[in-house]
């Protein structure tokens, strides 16, 4: 069976990943040894997917994706955006930055927000973005266990849930990553 190795040590992602992609054997990080984080210094969604896909193609030799995402927030000017995963700083704290989020939306009427995630493939040394969003509100307050980072406050448009509450198989088939990784998937199939 082909490889993949997943460019990631983002648990969350690499759950959802692996529950989409079949027929093709997923590799984790350390699977192949790589145990450092993966530097993602960029302002943008594609120069950070590309970082991370580069540092992995370049230690491996091997086919890689790598998920660059977060959550752009329309009353704080499309933050934390890039910054997601570090928004309430270091160490990465998914409850801290959910928090933090909340805190700076207090008051305020417009609730609109939209995940985004693009994924870049190195595949047989050729490079490919496949791009995903899922509009959304930010709720009051967290509701539900499912899923992972900001989740628990974020309801997909024509839901009345957080995908927190939602089933995951709702979330993957609704959600910026299932968009990305289905695009990612249709173009696997026309090289096979
Ligand atoms: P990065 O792609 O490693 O920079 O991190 C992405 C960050 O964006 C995650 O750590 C989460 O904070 C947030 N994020 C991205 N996708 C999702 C999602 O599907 N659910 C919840 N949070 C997400």
């Amino acid at each position: 069976m082909e490889q993949l190795i997943i460019a990631s040590n983002n648990a969350g992602k690499i759950k959802e990943i692996r529950e989409m992609v079949q027929d093709i054997e997923l590799l984790s990080l350390k699977d192949i040894g790589f145990n450092d984080e993966i530097p993602e210094p960029y302002d943008t969604f594609e120069e950070n997917a590309l970082v991370k896909a580069m540092t992995i193609h370049k230690f491996s030799a091997k086919n890689v994706m790598a998920d660059d995402s977060g959550i752009c927030v329309n009353a704080l000017n499309g933050a934390p955006g890039v910054n997601s995963a570090y928004f309430a700083g270091l160490p990465r704290d998914d409850n801290k930055n959910l928090q933090k989020l909340l805190d700076e939306l207090a008051g305020k009427e417009d609730r609109w927000a939209y995940y985004k995630a693009l994924i870049c493939l190195i595949w047989n040394g050729e490079t490919h973005y496949f791009e995903g969003t899922c509009k959304g509100t930010i709720a009051e307050a967290p509701k539900g266990t499912a899923g992972f980072g900001y989740d628990p406050i974020f309801v997909p448009e024509g839901y009345d849930k957080t995908f927190g509450e939602l089933d995951p198989q709702i979330k993957n088939r609704l959600s910026h990553r299932g968009i990305a990784v289905a695009k990612m998937i249709d173009f696997l199939n026309t090289q096979r």
